[in-house]
């Protein structure tokens, strides 16, 4: 936790809750894969739909899919039209996602792209309106340089886990993750093309939007 994890759980618990359907991609991802955290949870999935329903966007880029709780918790916010595509490079988290998109009302709008991210992003054409990227943390610098180019002027692309609960204002943290991170942070700082705004919303998220 970035906050005081008494002010977390207060966070949490005063936070709309996460719909009751979504208790059984949990319950498949608890019993099924040795990360179940990796799941953005309740807090962080209503932002996300937050940021859906208010940008209205027409196409949405997912890097990470997991087991496909992010995904839905944006979809569920999408307008009428709208496409999820995410991509997923493990088969495990692949199968799992699948099962819970085909049993959803978006299993027509969300598409699974299985693979390395790099690839899929490389064969699917912009714009998006929306980005959450959420895989690999040594892959965000050259996932950001692949979809820079396809965010549409008006698009938001959000990019998550980037304090790795504070570590990286701590230099003695030199964990390869907490070390990608500075360096992505600091990239995106330095790029003229972009602004961002780092939120202490969990692990920490930053909103980065294109400028000229
Ligand atoms: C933090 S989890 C994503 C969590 C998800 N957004 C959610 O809320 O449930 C990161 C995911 O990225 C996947 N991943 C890692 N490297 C990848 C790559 N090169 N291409 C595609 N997916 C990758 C992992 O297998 C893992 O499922």
């Amino acid at each position: 936790m970035i906050v005081r994890p008494v002010v977390e759980k207060y966070a949490e618990e005063v936070s709309s809750p996460a719909p009751s359907w979504l208790a059984a991609l949990v319950a498949d991802t608890e019993a099924e894969t040795d990360l179940p955290a990796m799941m953005v949870g309740s807090l962080e999935g209503e932002f996300l739909a937050a940021v859906v329903f208010a940008l209205r966007p027409r196409r949405i880029l997912e890097i990470g899919t997991f087991t496909g709780y992010s995904a839905l918790c944006m979809a569920r916010a999408m307008p009428e039209g709208c496409e999820l595509h995410t991509c997923e490079l493990n088969p495990l988290h692949v199968s799992i996602a699948r099962k819970h998109f085909a049993a959803s009302p978006w299993a027509e709008s969300i598409h699974l792209w299985e693979g390395p991210a790099l690839t899929s992003i490389g064969d699917l054409p912009g714009p998006f309106d929306l980005v959450f990227v959420d895989a690999d943390k040594p892959g965000y610098i050259d996932y950001y340089e692949a979809v820079l180019p396809k965010l549409s002027p008006h698009g938001l692309l959000l990019a998550d886990n980037v304090l790795q609960f504070g570590g990286v204002a701590n230099e003695r943290d030199q964990q390869p993750d907490t070390v990608a991170m500075r360096a992505f942070n600091a990239h995106v700082a330095a790029d003229p093309r972009v602004r961002q705004s780092v939120l202490t919303v969990r692990e920490g998220v930053s909103v980065i939007r294109r400028v000229g």
